[in-house]
């Protein structure tokens, strides 16, 4: 069957990005608006993305391709944009595995401008992982030290893979401080990283340098380039001859709330993950987008990694679970949780168990929150008021639904500087700051669940009318546009709401 996208109406350039903490299905929707598209461009973000699609009971999962890849053969271009930062193993991992399944790559573009990850940022990450309050909860590939190289004004690009000489140079100028802050942490757990496999299983350590530098320029300059040389070009160029003319997709990585500067500070990523990064990512202004998609979980979110959670099912013994238990571990022991446990943190098990919430790069447990309107105006303020809301079939059965309107702020008196937030205050609408969201008490509206399964309705008229009342509830008190709904992780499964049109 032939999608129908005439609800994208005249728009040439059209952006999906999440309103959550990540995972919200970016892909899945990517996934399903790529037949309209010409190009589709990553702008932020790495290999820490997990992005997955599915059709007919397949599911693949990237990190750094496009979602689109998998439409190589229908000429789609998919782009990795100069914001991005670039791990070449792991892309080449990517395409390896692709072309296994019998998919193309040819109209791949990777920008010259991307900046790469280099083994020393992955190393790195994982060191800081290991004290615990340097321990933000990153995936571990590398995110943070590659930024930070950037803004340091001391990165390389994928453009200096191709030429050795400049690369050694500049390789030697940013490994040198590096190799001494490594020489801070266990030696055997420094050799311990440089032994897994996201780092070619030791093909870059020495015993005396840590870090075999022949090796990496070696690598890099070679097998590496060799492998990625056709793919590479001036990606900015490509989109700007693009931009009006053809269908251009923008997908996002990661979530508002992820955004350096809109997020949770400092348990964010390291990339501005809102639209406004995504555009200037791919090399296109915002003024360029002419529709923004944000992607949320409907009715509930999650989080992986540290961070405050204000609705966060089960609180902070939720979170400490979180941290220390593992996929298997829980379904061996829980799987008999009801998503109506009367217990906030049983309930949050279930509810995970349901939404298969574990995370694409990582494995680790999503933590589960209940939606936080609170949080989403902050985001649709930046990223437009049409929203995509995915995964409605995982609450399929759940009696109460409960949506958080607003705050009780619970801490001791907070200097805003002019202003003081005072204990007990009722807040509706507040910056994401960490501290301060961590003594922050939810109030919730509670609304009836639906009793029926939704995987298999198909338009907006057949969803329970108790789900259409907690979206006019949003929509009314936030003024966001439900524009799509996804009841399953299958292409079929979206639905394309044409309640207003
Ligand atoms: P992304 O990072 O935003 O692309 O999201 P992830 O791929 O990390 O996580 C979303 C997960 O939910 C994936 O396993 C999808 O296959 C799945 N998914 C997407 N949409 C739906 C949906 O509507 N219902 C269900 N049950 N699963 C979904
Ligand atoms: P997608 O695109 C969910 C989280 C990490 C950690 C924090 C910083 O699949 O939605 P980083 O490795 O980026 O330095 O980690 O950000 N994080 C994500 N969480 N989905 C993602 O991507 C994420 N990418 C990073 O768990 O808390
Ligand atoms: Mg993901």
């Amino acid at each position: 069957m032939k999608n129908d996208y005439s609800f994208l109406g005249e728009a040439k350039t059209v952006a999906v990005v999440c309103n959550q903490w990540g995972d919200t299905g970016k892909g899945k929707i990517v996934d399903f608006l790529t037949p309209w598209a010409d190009v589709v461009a990553r702008g932020t973000g790495g290999a820490n993305a997990g992005h997955t699609v599915a059709w007919e009971g397949k599911k693949f999962v990237t990190h750094l391709l496009p979602s689109s890849i998998f439409h190589d053969k229908e000429g789609k271009i998919s782009i990795i944009g100069s914001g991005v930062v670039f791990d070449p193993r792991q892309c080449i991992a990517e395409l390896t595995a692709l072309h296994a399944n019998g998919y193309a790559s040819e109209h791949l573009r990777i920008s010259r401008r991307a900046k790469l990850v280099l083994p020393q940022h992955i190393v790195l990450d994982r060191l800081s992982a290991s004290r615990v309050n340097e321990s933000l909860g990153t995936t571990g590939r590398g995110i943070g030290p590659a930024y930070s190289d950037y803004y340091n004004r001391n990165s390389l690009t994928v453009g200096d893979l191709f030429h050795r000489d400049t690369f050694a140079k500049k390789l030697q100028r940013n490994i040198e401080e590096k190799i001494a802050r490594i020489r801070e942490y266990d030696p055997s757990l420094v050799r311990e990283i440089l032994f897994h496999t996201h780092l070619g299983e030791g093909i870059f350590f020495n015993d005396e340098t840590i870090l075999n530098r022949d090796s990496i320029v070696e690598h890099f300059t070679g097998e590496y380039a060799e492998a990625l040389r056709a793919y590479v070009t001036d990606t900015d160029e490509l989109i700007h001859n693009t931009v009006g003319k053809k269908h251009i997709l923008l997908e996002g990585a990661q979530g508002y709330l992820l955004s350096i500067d809109y997020g949770t500070y400092p348990y964010v990523t390291s990339s501005d993950c809102s639209i406004e990064g995504l555009a200037k990512g791919a090399g296109l202004s915002v003024r360029d987008v002419d529709l923004t998609f944000g992607v949320m979980k409907g009715f509930y979110m999650t989080r992986v990694g540290k961070g405050a959670f204000p609705t966060e099912m089960g609180g902070e013994e939720a979170q400490e679970y979180c941290s220390k238990t593992t996929k298997d571990e829980e379904l061996r022991t829980h799987v008999d949780y009801s998503i109506n446990e009367q217990d906030g943190f049983k309930q949050g098990i279930a509810v995970r168990i349901n939404g298969n919430e574990y995370g694409a790069t990582t494995g680790r447990l999503r933590r589960v929150g209940w939606v936080d309107l609170v949080l989403l105006k902050r985001a649709l303020h930046v990223n437009g008021m049409n929203v995509i809301l995915t995964k409605l079939d995982v609450l399929d059965g759940c009696e109460e639904i409960k949506i958080c309107i607003a705050y009780q702020y619970t801490g001791e008196a907070f200097f805003l500087g002019r202003d003081t937030l005072a204990h007990g205050a009722i807040l509706t609408s507040v910056h994401p700051d960490n501290s301060l969201l961590s003594s922050c008490e939810p109030i919730y509206k509670v609304f009836p669940g639906w009793k029926t399964k939704t995987s298999n309705m198909r338009s907006y008229q057949d969803l329970p009318q108790e789900m259409r009342t907690i979206i006019d509830f949003i929509e009314n008190e936030t003024g966001a546009r439900v524009r799509m709904i996804s009841i399953g992780p299958e292409r079929d499964q979206t639905i394309v709401v044409d309640k207003d049109v």
